[in-house]
Parts: C-alpha cells; sequence; structure tokens
C-alpha cells in the first residue's frame, strides 16, 4: 500500500534477476509443528514470499525436493543443521544445508518464538537485496525484555502520542478484535520486541478492573502467537481507588493482601501475563513516599505478589519532586543508588537514557554503572515529544547509538551503557529495554513516514544495544522505500544527519529543556514564570550577561560527580568535554574560544544557522526522489519537510533574538537575519 500501513513489512516484488535466482531455492517449505506461533512464521513466510517472488511456497511433510526451508525446532534439525550454539531461549540459527544432495534452508531454534524472529530475518534478507546462497546466521538477543511503553489513556488518548488515537478500542474489546492488532504484533515479532505495556505510566487504577482484564485478555489472545506478552501500568494508590482501602502503605498488610489478590486474580485471566510497570512517586503520581517508604519498599511490595507467577515489575526511576531544590540532574540518582542491592531479583528499575527528559542530546543517565546489584533497565522515547513531534524528520538510532556506547567508566573503562544493561548482575537476572510508544490510529501508524523507522530501530537496539545506527537507517530504507541504491543513499544520508539538524536549531552545544510550555513544541527559551524552577527554560540555559550553560561541576550544582572519577575528569573542564555536551556542564563566558576558533556566541549563530541548512539539505535531496518513490508517501514528507523548514527557522530566529538580548552581540558575519 502507498499509504504507509505495511510499514517495512511491505514485501514488495523483487526485480527480475533476483526472483529468478530465489524463487527456486524458495518453492515449499517444512514446520515441525503446527503450535500458534509457528503457523504464525508460516503464515509470515507465505507472505512475504507471496509478496516477493509472486508465489508463496507450498507446504511439505518433508524435505523430500530441492528448494524447500524448513522451520522448525526438533532435535533432528539441529542435528543436520550442524548444532548451532549460542542461540538461548530467542535466538534462531538459518543455515544451508544439504539433505539428501537437495540445498535446504534451516530456520531453527530452541523455542517456537525463535523460529518466528528467524523467518523475519530471512524474509529481511530477501527484503534487503542479500544473498539467500550457503547461508549461515545465528543471532540471539542480549535483553530479555523488549518492550514498548504505550502512554495509552482508557479514553484513547496518548499522552504524548502525535499519531492519532491509541489502537487500543476499549470500548469495543473484546468482543471486536480490531485485525489492526495483527498486524501491530508482527510488525513488532518481525524486531524481536516481546512485550508491550498497554497502558500510560501516568496510570488509570480503572485497568485493573475485571471487565478491563477481559479486554486485556482478548489482547493477549492476538499477541501470544507473536511472542509478546502484555503488561499494564498500576496506579500505586490502586488498593484505595478500587479496594476501597484507607492506605496504599506498601507495609500495610492489608494493602499488601489487596495487590496479592488482584495480581493472582490477573494471572487467573491472563496465565502468561507479563508484569507492571510503576510511575511513583514523580510528577504527582502516588507512591510508596506518600507513607515515608522508599521506592525499594513499595516495588518490593508489588514484585513478591508477581513472584510466583514469574512476573516482572518495571519501577520507574524518573522521579523529580516540587519541595526538592537540588539540581534536577541530581535527583534520580540522588533517591535511587543508595537503594541498590535491596530490590527483588524480580524487579527491573527502568532509567531513562538522560536525567533530565528525553532532551535532544542529554549526556548519559549517572544511575548506569552506579548501580551493580540492581537490574537496571534503559527507557526510550520512540514518540517524540520534544524532537518536533511527528512533522520533523529525526531519525533517532543514532541517539540511541551514543547513549548507548557511552563510557560510564564503572567497573572501568570500556563499561558502556550498552554493556551496563545487557550484563545480567547475576545469572538469570532479568534485562530489559523500554520504548515509549510512537504507534496509534493514524493509517501509517507512527504520525509519518520516517517515524516508522524510530519504531523499527528501538527493536532492533532492543535486541542489540551494541547495533548501529547506519545499517539499522540502512535495512528499514530498503524495506520501506526499495532497494535502489538512487534512493536508498539520499533517504540514509538524510536519517543520519537529522537528529544532528534538530539538536543545532533547538538546543546546539549541550543546552537542553529550552521548548515551550507543556506541549514541548516550538521554542521557549525566555520562559520564567512557571511555578516549579525546574519547568523554566531560563533554569536551564542559566544565560547572564556573562555567558551562558549550567555549571554543574564541583563549583555549581555538581550532578557531574555522580559520574565515574574518568568522567568527571574528561567533562570538568570545558576544554577536554565533547563540545556537544558543554552547556549541559559549564557556565561558559559568551568570548570563549571554542573549537572552531569562533567565539561561543558566534558558534552558538553558527549551529542554529546549520541545523536550519541541513533542513534545507534534506528538502534537497527529497526533491531529488520524486518519481522514485510512490506519490503518496513522497509528497506527504515533501510537505512534513516543508513544515519543519519553517519551524526550524522559528526555532532559530527566537532562539537567537532572545540570547541575543543578554549576550547583547552583534551577529557574526555570514549569519543571515530574518527576513
Ligand atoms: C515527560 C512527559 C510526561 C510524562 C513523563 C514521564 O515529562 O512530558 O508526559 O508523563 O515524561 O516519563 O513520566
Amino acid at each position: 500500500a502507498e499509504d504507509g500501513y505495511d510499514l517495512w513489512l511491505r514485501y514488495q516484488p523483487l526485480e527480475s534477476a533476483a526472483k529468478a535466482r530465489v524463487a527456486p531455492a524458495v518453492r515449499y517449505f517444512v514446520a515441525s509443528t503446527d503450535r500458534p506461533i509457528i503457523a504464525a512464521a508460516a503464515d509470515e513466510l507465505k507472505r512475504g514470499l507471496a509478496g516477493m517472488i509472486g508465489a508463496a511456497p507450498s507446504q511439505r511433510e518433508k524435505i523430500d525436493q530441492a528448494g524447500g526451508i524448513l522451520i522448525s525446532t526438533d532435535e533432528v534439525a539441529f542435528e543436520v543443521a550442524g548444532r548451532p550454539s549460542g542461540l538461548g531461549d530467542e535466538g534462531y540459527a538459518i543455515r544451508t544445508r544439504n539433505v539428501s544432495g537437495k540445498p535446504t534452508i534451516f530456520i531453527v531454534a530452541h523455542s517456537d518464538v525463535g523460529v518466528l524472529y528467524g523467518v523475519f530475518r530471512f524474509l529481511r534478507l530477501l527484503q534487503t537485496g542479500q544473498s539467500i546462497d550457503n547461508l549461515d546466521i545465528i543471532d540471539a538477543p542480549k535483553l530479555k525484555v523488549r518492550v514498548l511503553n504505550h502512554w495509552d489513556n482508557l479514553d484513547r488518548h496518548v499522552e504524548r502520542g502525535y499519531a492519532g488515537l491509541s489502537i487500543w478500542d476499549w470500548q469495543k474489546l473484546p468482543l471486536h478484535k480490531d485485525p489492526r492488532y495483527v498486524d501491530y504484533a508482527r510488525a513488532n515479532a518481525s524486531i524481536g520486541i516481546n512485550g508491550t505495556v498497554l497502558t500510560n505510566v501516568n496510570a488509570n487504577a480503572d485497568i485493573l478492573r475485571p471487565d478491563y482484564l477481559q479486554k486485556v485478555k482478548a489482547l493477549a489472545e492476538v499477541f501470544r502467537p507473536y511472542g509478546i506478552k502484555v503488561y499494564l501500568t498500576a496506579r500505586f494508590s490502586a488498593p484505595i481507588e478500587l479496594g476501597g482501602l484507607k492506605t496504599a502503605d506498601p507495609l500495610d498488610p492489608a494493602v499488601q493482601a489487596w495487590w496479592k489478590a488482584k495480581i493472582d486474580e490477573i494471572y487467573t485471566v491472563i496465565p502468561d501475563f507479563g508484569g507492571l510497570l510503576v510511575k511513583a512517586n514523580s510528577e504527582g503520581q502516588p507512591g510508596p513516599a506518600d507513607y515515608k517508604r522508599t521506592h525499594a519498599e513499595g516495588a518490593n511490595m508489588m514484585a513478591d505478589a508477581l513472584a510466583p507467577h514469574h512476573g516482572i515489575l518495571m519501577w520507574r526511576a524518573f522521579v523529580y519532586a516540587a519541595e526538592n531544590a537540588e539540581d534536577r540532574h541530581k535527583q534520580a540518582y540522588t533517591e535511587f543508588q543508595p537503594l541498590d542491592g535491596e530490590f527483588r531479583d524480580n524487579v527491573l528499575v527502568q532509567v531513562k537514557n538522560g536525567a533530565i527528559d528525553f532532551q535532544p542530546r542529554e549526556p548519559f543517565h549517572p544511575l548506569f554503572g552506579a548501580m551493580p546489584r540492581t537490574p537496571l533497565m534503559m527507557e526510550f522515547q520512540i514518540t517524540k515529544e520534544y524532537l518536533g513531534f511527528a512533522t520533523h524528520l529525526a531519525y533517532l538510532g543514532t541517539m540511541w547509538e551514543e547513549a548507548l556506547q557511552s563510557d560510564t567508566f564503572r567497573p572501568a573503562r570500556g563499561s558502556t551503557v550498552a554493556k551496563v544493561i545487557e550484563t545480567p548482575i547475576d545469572a538469570g537476572a532479568a534485562t530489559g529495554m523500554a520504548g515509549v510508544a510512537n504507534i496509534g490510529s493514524d493509517r501509517n501508524w507512527s504520525g509519518s513516514q520516517f517515524d516508522q523507522a524510530n519504531w523499527y530501530a528501538f527493536g532492533r537496539f532492543a535486541w542489540d544495544p551494541d547495533a548501529k545506527a547506519g545499517p539499522i537507517a540502512r535495512d528499514w530504507a530498503r524495506m520501506t522505500w526499495g532497494n535502489d541504491p538512487a534512493v536508498v543513499e539520499p533517504v540514509v544520508g538524510m536519517m543520519m544527519g537529522s537528529r544532528e539538524a534538530v539538536v543545532d536549531y533547538m538546543t546546539p552545544l549541550g543546552l537542553g529543556h529550552l521548548m515551550a510550555t507543556g506541549h514541548h513544541y516550538g521554542p521557549g527559551p525566555w520562559v520564567s514564570d512557571l511555578a516549579r524552577p525546574e519547568w523554566n527554560p531560563v533554569y536551564y540555559h542559566k544565560a547572564d550577561a556573562a555567558g551562558i550553560g549550567f555549571d554543574r561541576t564541583a563549583r555549581g550544582s555538581d550532578a557531574l560527580g555522580q559520574y565515574a572519577p574518568e568522567v568527571v575528569e574528561a567533562w570538568g573542564n570545558p576544554e577536554t568535554i565533547p563540545e556537544k555536551l558543554l552547556l549541559w556542564f559549564h557556565h561558559v563566558p559568551w568570548d570563549y574560544r571554542t573549537k572552531s576558533g569562533r567565539i561561543l556566541w558566534d558558534e552558538l549563530v553558527t549551529r542554529y544557522d546549520a541545523g536550519v541548512g541541513a533542513v534545507g539539505k534534506m528538502q534537497a535531496d527529497w526533491d531529488g526522489l520524486r518519481g522514485k518513490v510512490d506519490t503518496a508517501r513522497w509528497a506527504e514528507v515533501r510537505d512534513f519537510l516543508a513544515i519543519q523548514h519553517q519551524e526550524a527557522t522559528w526555532w532559530r530566529d527566537a532562539s537567537i533574538a532572545y540570547f541575543q538580548s543578554i549576550s547583547k552581540r552583534p551577529l557574526p558575519a555570514g549569519h543571515k537575519p530574518p527576513a
């Protein structure tokens, strides 16, 4: 379809030479069982090959001629496939082997879901124009819990959602299961996502009511054949709201009993329920601190009720309090780090990539590496709350790679954030990554064609936190826009530079949180009158006559002191900190000499200009693709880029005008003042 509904699973016909090469190798398939997940894998194989080759493979009982694909978890298949190792619970091997002289493609795994992932990988090979001769691929996910977080309310409003309404149509569930739920599950399974938290972290206790659990059950049934578990958010005060108790104190036996009964009830309805996600004592949400209990006491109480069912509890570390005057950057670490080792085994503490809030660029969160006895899971935001919603093209793969490859130096050099989250704290401990979904009822799911890439990339990074943004962008571009190099190269080029462009026109050189109030769309660096200091952009840039930036060194808030000594040493000095983080940690004079040789003020203006220029370049690149991609999607992207250019210019001009009123410096030569 030309409306983007098919996402990266378009399965367009291969060009004729490729088709002629591939078709003889994929004439039929054999499946070891018809269990639901294997059946889903077989369906996808048929669908994909029908699209790409023009003929679905037939299903046969056994391998008895050339051109077969065997999808199997059987011992004998492993034997013939040469006993591939390292597959773990969810990995797969794809290998070409001769069976009685007939070349056969083996897709084998220890679990049904591994086979499903293997089939999607096999289809990806074809979609991206790779050879399927002499295959020898082994792959397995590095993280166990790979979940989307839907910030979806029960009335279908999506918090920070820019793609229409929630796709969960609660009113019509459980009797009507929108076929879209299946396509949602297919898309997620294709990138290895194995769980979905259906509801907003700002939770409504009603989701735990019996009638809603029946609706959740219906969704779980749709997702189960795709290896996807459902999770829910739990409002900490639910024992009061639903249970009629007077308290939600986690140490109160009646509260404990209420949660135990509620969780037992959930598992009666949904036996493979994944677990709960909790936002507590953050931005007005209830939590254990209301009863002078710690996060660990709150989390453990719920984790204990989940444990007998093998459920997990994801407890968010995104906290900052109204009554706390400490630099907001420091508060999560201050509250959580001392609790290291106090959480139950089935608790994952969910930490945003940066300490403030999903800014276009933030340094990595200081909790990574600092809680070695607590499983920490990464939380990325796929929906672009602070990066221009769905209309600005910003590929987040580069941002996530940057965060994941940051060296925490804990316990030693090379302990990147990726390594921290990949390494279980002890054998069998959970690991994970969550992505705040950008999915909604829009026909194209994500609000724009290019935002689909962020959903896609999230899955790939959750599978392998050490993945690279470039190859992921390339795969997505090929699957989504076609294999013509004249299309792939410009599309990938646009994607790879896009996030830096946003950083440049919104928050260059380590600035952050300068967006307009509430909705966070458009510039607002001048805002200074909001009730809480840390809601005001002026709190973050601290521009004054002398200079600009937030001194977070030991001379200032010392948020820097929460990092390892090696980081403190490198970042504590404006000369050695990467310039892209300069103003996050330092208050720097306007005439400070930057790496380019320009003074800071001139450099700032130059960056704003570069951001706008980069969007202009994306527009030109996209114009060059007219006629090379389908008209409907092409025109939508063209229009969105025009919006982005207009708004990048708005960001630049408003920001420069405001900061100039403080710096009182002339615009550097070469900068064109707004028309
Ligand atoms: C951001 C976002 C909120 C959200 C919060 C969270 O602050 O603006 O809408 O609830 O993050 O992650 O909990």
